[in-house]
C-alpha cells in the first residue's frame, strides 16, 4: 500500500522561502511528519520513546519488526516457566533502563545471585565462599590487591561514562561514536578502543594470573570471547560483575513492549528489504521534498511507505538485517564486522560435579561457573536461573543456562549432567566479534538516516542501545532544525559544571 505524502513544503527549504515562520532557528523548518524505526529491540523501542519526547505528539512513528518485540531480549519456556534467554543482568548505574522500568510502572526489579567458581577444564582455580571474611582472605591469597585495584579502575572509567547522562539531559548529541567517546573521556577513552583489555590491564600493572582467570572468565561469559576484546567493552563488562545487578520482573523484554506503547508508535510487522531516497513534488506547494522509501515484506506481500527520517536499530550486516540501500550516492558502505554466535542451552537436570573435579559431589554448591581460555573446554559459562516470575509459594525448578560457542552434543551433555529431563536451545548472533583497533561504523548513514547500532563497536548491551537511541533522537532533531550548537560540543564536562 502506497501512502501518498502530503505537506512538508518547507521540509528542506530555507525559512525565507516559506511564509509564516519565525526567525528562530528552531522553527526554520516544519516538523517532520513521518519517522521510521527499523527494529523493535530495546534500541528501536527506546528510540520511539525518545523521538516522541523530542518531536512531539503529531509526528507519526512507525516501528518495523520482522520477529518479536524485544529482539535480543527474549524468554524461553521450560517446564511451564519463562526464563531470561539472553544475559539477565542490568547494572545499578544503567540509568536509562532504571528510568524506563520506573516510568512504565513495572514492579520492583529482582536480583539473583549465587556462589561463583572459575573452571580451567580440570578443576576450579577459584571458588567463592559464602562466608564473607573467608572469601576476602581467599581473594587476597589468590590475587593479591588486584581485585581491589580493579574496583578502582572500573570506577574511574564508569565515572567518565556516566557523563553521558548529564550531556543527554542537557540535550547534547554526538555525530559519531568517536566524538561521543571523546566528549566523555578524551583521547584516553578513545585509546581503549585500540587496545585489548589484556593490554590495557597489563599496562596498569594487573597480574597476568588475575587477567587470565578472573577477567577472562567474565569476558567469556558476557561476550563469548577472551581478553582480546577492546578495553572499553572489557571494562564495562567487568563492571557488570558488581553486586546489585538486577533484571526485570516478568522478563527484560517487557520494557520494549512498554516503551512501544508509551511512545504511541505504530508497530508494523514485516521485514524491511530496501531503503531508497526519493525526490517528490509536493502536491500542495509544488516544492521538492526528499523522502526515504521503505520497502518491506509483510504477510500481504511487498509494501512501501515513505518517511522523512529513518532510524536503523538493528545490526546492519547480511546475516542479520540484510537491508539493501538503493541508489544512494555515495553508496552506503557495507558493514562486514562479524557478529559472534553464542548458543544458549537451558537444562533442567542434575549437574555432574565430578566433571568439575569434585571428589565429593555433595560438597558442590556453586550456582555460577565461568571458564578460562582452554581449547578443550566446550562451554563458556553456566549459571542457574530462576523464572522471570518468582512465585513465593511454589518450589521454583532449578534450571541451568549454558553459553557455548557451538551447540552441545549428546556426549557433552552427558558429561555436564548426571541426568536431565528437559532442554531448550537458542542460537544468538549475539554481539560483535571484537578485535581492536576498533573502527566504528558511522552514526549518520545519510542526511536523515541514522544507524543506532554503530554503538555496539564500543560495547553491546541494553543500556548502550538506549544511550544510542537517545543520542540518535537528539541528533535527528538538532540536524532537522539545524541546531549545530547542540552537536559535537567540546569541553561539555567543564561547561556544564559551571552552568550548574
Ligand atoms: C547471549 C546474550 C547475552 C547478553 N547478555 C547481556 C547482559 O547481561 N546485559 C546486557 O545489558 N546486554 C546483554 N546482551 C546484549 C543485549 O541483549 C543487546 O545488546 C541488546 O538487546 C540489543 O538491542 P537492540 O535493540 O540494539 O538490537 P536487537 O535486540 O537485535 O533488535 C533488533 C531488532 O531488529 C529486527 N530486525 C532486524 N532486521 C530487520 C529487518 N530487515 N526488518 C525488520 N526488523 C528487523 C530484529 O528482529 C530485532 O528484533 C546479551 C546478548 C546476548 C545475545
Ligand atoms: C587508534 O587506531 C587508529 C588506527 O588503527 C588510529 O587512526 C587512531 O588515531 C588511534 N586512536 C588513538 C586515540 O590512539
Ligand atoms: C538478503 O536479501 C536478499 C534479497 O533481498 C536475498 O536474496 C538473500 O537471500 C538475503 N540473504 C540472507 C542471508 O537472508
Ligand atoms: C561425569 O564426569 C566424569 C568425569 O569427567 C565422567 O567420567 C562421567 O562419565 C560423567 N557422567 C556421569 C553420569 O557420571
Amino acid at each position: 500500500m502506497w501512502v501518498p505524502f502530503t505537506g512538508s513544503a518547507c521540509l528542506l527549504l530555507v525559512a525565507s522561502m516559506c511564509s509564516g515562520l519565525s526567525s528562530r532557528s528552531q522553527e526554520l523548518r516544519y516538523p517532520p511528519e513521518r519517522i521510521a524505526v527499523i527494529g523493535a529491540g530495546i534500541g528501536g523501542t527506546s528510540a520511539a520513546y525518545f523521538l516522541r519526547q523530542k518531536f512531539g505528539k503529531d509526528v507519526l512513528i512507525d516501528v518495523f519488526e520482522r520477529g518479536t518485540v524485544g529482539g535480543r531480549l527474549a524468554t524461553v519456556n521450560l517446564k511451564g516457566e519463562d526464563y531470561e534467554a539472553e544475559g539477565t543482568s542490568i547494572h545499578p548505574l544503567n540509568l536509562h533502563m532504571k528510568h524506563f522500568v520506573k516510568e512504565l510502572g513495572i514492579p520492583g526489579p529482582k536480583r539473583q545471585g549465587g556462589l561463583m567458581g572459575i573452571f580451567n577444564g580440570d578443576e576450579f582455580v577459584f571458588e567463592e565462599s559464602s562466608w564473607y571474611i573467608w572469601n576476602f582472605i581467599k581473594l587476597l591469597w589468590h590475587y593479591g590487591l588486584n581485585p581491589l585495584r580493579m574496583h578502582m579502575w572500573i570506577e574511574e572509567i564508569l565515572d567518565k561514562f556516566m557523563r553521558i547522562y548529564q550531556y543527554q539531559a542537557h540535550d547534547y548529541a554526538f555525530s559519531s561514536i568517536e566524538s561521543l567517546l571523546h566528549a566523555l573521556g578524551g583521547v584516553e577513552l578513545l585509546q581503549m578502543l585500540n587496545q585489548t583489555i589484556d593490554e590495557s590491564m597489563q599496562k596498569s600493572g594487573f597480574s597476568q594470573k588475575f587477567i587470565n582467570e578472573v577477567v577472562a572468565g567474565v569476558m567469556r561469559e558476557d561476550f563469548g570471547q577472551g581478553t582480546s576484546i577492546n578495553g572499553f567493552v572489557g571494562t564495562l563488562s567487568l563492571a557488570g560483575d558488581d553486586p546489585g545487578l538486577w533484571s526485570v520482573e516478568g522478563g527484560n523484554k517487557r520494557v520494549c513492549s512498554g516503551l512501544l506503547q508509551t511512545s504511541k508508535a505504530q508497530q508494523i510487522s514485516g521485514t524491511v528489504i530496501s531503503i531508497e531516497e526519493k525526490t517528490r513534488q509536493n502536491g500542495r506547494s509544488g516544492g521538492i521534498v526528499k523522502l526515504y522509501e521503505v520497502t518491506y515484506d509483510s504477510t500481504s506481500g511487498l509494501e512501501r511507505e515513505a518517511y522523512d527520517i529513518i532510524m536503523i536499530a538493528t545490526p546492519l550486516n547480511h546475516k542479520s538485517a540484510n537491508i539493501t540501500f538503493l541508489n544512494f550516492n555515495p553508496p552506503i558502505p557495507e558493514f562486514s564486522k562479524p557478529y559472534q554466535e553464542t548458543v544458549a542451552t537451558f537444562v533442567h537436570g542434575q549437574i555432574n560435579a565430578s566433571f568439575f573435579g569434585y571428589q565429593h559431589p555433595s560438597y558442590f554448591n556453586l550456582k555460577h561457573i565461568v571458564t578460562v581460555e582452554n581449547s578443550k573446554l566446550f562451554i563458556n559459562s553456566m549459571v542457574t536461573l530462576y523464572p522471570v516470575k518468582i512465585r513465593k509459594d511454589a518450589l521454583n525448578p532449578q534450571i541451568w543456562k549454558i553459553f557455548s560457542p557451538q551447540p552441545l552434543t549428546k556426549e557433552q551433555m552427558d558429561l555436564l549432567f548426571i541426568s536431565y529431563d528437559a532442554t531448550r536451545v537458542k542460537t544468538w548472533l549475539a554481539y560483535p566479534h571484537y578485535s581492536p583497533p576498533e573502527k566504528c561504523p558511522p552514526l549518520i548513514l545519510h542526511s536523515r538516516m541514522y544507524y543506532q547500532n554503530s554503538i555496539e563497536c564500543l560495547a553491546s548491551g541494553m543500556e548502550m542501545s538506549a544511550v544510542s537511541a537517545q543520542n540518535a533522537a537528539l541528533l535527528a532533531y538538532h540536524r532537522w532544525y539545524v541546531n549545530t550548537d547542540m552537536i559535537d560540543q567540546e569541553d561539555l564536562h567543564e561547561r556544564l559544571k559551571t552552568e550548574l
